[in-house]
């Protein structure tokens, strides 16, 4: 039987990657949003392009969870976005009472699947949906990692005049203001790019990196990034339907890696059929592991705000 992914929220982020996961063919979508023929529009509409694209996933739009029951894989997108001058901590109230209510009302009818929260404050929003999912660590995952990866990959690739393919990183930590992008395990068909690049420049890019949403949020005046966070999830969700093994950086609880119990931080993930299957442990400098932490203590208090 072909696979079956829940998308909530029909916005940009939910409806790109419906899209995206139609195109591909090997799943059916369920796109689940409150605004009425909202989501049922869009759905439709994807499915009509099926003729002309060769696709021919079932693509369902809902206002209900009814269809959603049995899913793989389920992804949270809803939640409001941030408009400019907004940091992502300033969603945290608003979207944990929605990501709350989702997560409820996803797990009681697809008991196995796999989650992966996209809304935002994301490490906190994850941890959440942790929390009241009861679900094991392995089956909820935050996006953030690959897309903020994606970005750093860009920028560099852009300076150095090279493929973007042939540029590997890992941005590991919170999806925030503190993130950590490794610039000394940034290489380029393996030449680390403090090689290639004077360190004002690395400076440059690890910061844009950071800002990377920002500068989205800032260029758009209202919502924020959807084509590089849909592209994001659609890869960690192929690593999880074909059972890739794929290390890609991605918010998960750790117990006890890198120093840190109980929280969701971004670290490298080997992705495959059971979710996130193994967190791999980098040899960090004591200067990267204590970015990590820092990064990990401004998650801690989010979830202290969040009374988690
Ligand atoms: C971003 C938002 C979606 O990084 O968190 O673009």
């Amino acid at each position: 039987m072909r696979k079956k992914i829940t998308v909530v929220g029909a916005g940009n982020v939910g409806a790109t990657l419906a899209q995206r996961l139609a195109e591909r063919g090997d799943a059916d979508v369920v796109l689940v949003d409150i605004v009425e023929g909202l989501p049922q529009g869009k759905a439709l509409d994807l499915l009509e392009a099926g003729p002309v694209l060769g696709y021919d996933s079932r693509v369902v739009g809902t206002n209900g969870y009814e269809e959603t029951g049995g899913s793989d894989i389920c992804v949270i997108t809803s939640g409001v976005p941030r408009k400019p001058g907004m940091t992502r901590d300033d969603l945290v109230l608003t979207n944990m009472k929605i990501v709350r209510g989702v997560t409820e009302e996803l797990v009681r009818r697809s008991p196995q699947a796999i989650l992966i929260v996209v809304s935002n404050p994301l490490d906190a929003m994850a941890q959440l949906a942790f929390s009241v999912s009861r679900f094991p660590r392995e089956r909820v995952i935050g996006m953030a990692g690959v897309l903020d990866t994606a970005r750093f990959r860009t920028f560099i690739a852009q300076e150095l005049q090279v493929a973007v393919g042939d540029v590997q990183a890992y941005v590991l930590g919170g999806h925030g203001d503190t993130m950590v992008p490794l610039a000394r395990m940034c290489t380029v068909a393996g030449i680390p790019i403090t090689k290639l690049l004077p360190p004002d420049r690395v400076d440059a890019i690890v910061e844009r990196t950071r800002d990377g949403g920002a500068e989205i949020v800032n260029l758009l005046k209202t919502g924020s990034a959807y084509y590089a966070p849909s592209a994001a999830v659609a890869q960690m969700i192929d690593a999880i339907l074909l059972d890739r093994k794929q290390i890609l950086p991605c918010a998960v609880h750790l117990q006890g890696e890198y120093g840190i119990n109980g929280l969701f931080v971004g670290v490298p993930v080997k992705l495959g059929a059971r979710g996130a299957e193994e967190v791999v442990q980098l040899e960090l400098t004591p200067d990267e592991q204590a970015a990590v932490r820092r990064s990990a203590e401004s998650v801690k208090e989010l979830l202290a705000v969040m009374a988690l």
